[in-house]
């Protein structure tokens, strides 16, 4: 099934995103870097893209860069004078991802910040960063609850909220999940719906990622 739903991926893409938008060599760098090949693929990064520019987003937060691939696409739905601030807990992903991001043109829209994300969220909270209007979180799936919470904790009635790898081919409708994504979901969805100040929503999806989802979470006013 993976190698059909990778053609549609490729189909719709090839249609829907310009040759600008593209960052091929962004994508190649991050191969030839050694980088996982867990970016965002295309079409979800544009969805990112579209959701920042629908909503105006000055102020963006992405835990979890990697090779910086999302963060260029949610750079270029920013505002002039608005940031992505950007976690990333691997410094050789953060240097990859750093070149990628100055080659994109976009290094003054990015602030790439590199530690453990559950240490970097109190200074910039601390800095006086937040509000953000839109935060995407996308590192170590285990941790999603607790960056959830940070995340609304730094956002304003209006942010949205988006958390990439909810599903894991099914594993979050398993209570017996083993699987560290999976439980990560589970305990994420758990946060959410007993989180009286967000109304949420999750997506499944297939693609050249695999069987996946995201979850989409609107702070109320
Ligand atoms: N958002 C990227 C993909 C991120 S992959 C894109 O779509 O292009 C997940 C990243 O989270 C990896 O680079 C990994 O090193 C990073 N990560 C893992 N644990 C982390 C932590 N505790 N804090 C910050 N980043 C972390
Ligand atoms: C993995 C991480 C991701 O962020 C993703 O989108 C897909 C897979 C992983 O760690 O396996
Ligand atoms: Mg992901």
């Amino acid at each position: 099934m993976i190698e059909q739903w990778r053609a549609v991926d490729d189909y719709m893409s090839d249609r829907l995103i310009i040759p600008s938008e593209r960052q091929g060599a962004t994508l190649a760098a991050n191969r030839a870097s050694g980088l996982p090949a867990i970016d965002v693929s295309p079409p979800q990064g544009k969805l990112l893209h579209l959701l920042g520019l629908a909503i105006g987003a000055r102020r963006v937060l992405e835990i979890g860069t990697l090779g910086g691939y999302s963060t260029i696409w949610l750079a270029r739905s920013i505002a002039e004078g608005g940031q992505v601030v950007t976690i990333e807990f691997d410094p050789r992903h953060a240097e990859v991802a750093r070149q990628n991001i100055a080659r994109e043109g976009v290094s003054a829209k990015v602030d790439l910040r590199v530690g453990a994300a559950l240490d970097i969220l109190p200074k910039i909270e601390a800095e006086g960063g937040a509000p953000f209007d839109l935060s995407f979180i996308d590192a170590d799936k285990a941790n999603n609850a607790a960056y959830f919470g940070w995340a609304l904790d730094l956002s304003r009635p209006g942010s949205l909220i988006i958390v990439d790898n909810v599903v894991r081919e099914g594993a979050v409708a398993n209570p017996n999940t083993t699987d560290d994504g999976g439980l990560g979901a589970r305990r994420l969805f758990d946060a959410v719906a007993a989180e009286p100040r967000v109304t949420a929503t999750a997506i499944q999806t297939v693609g050249s990622k695999g069987w996946d989802g995201f979850l989409v979470a609107l702070v109320k006013g």
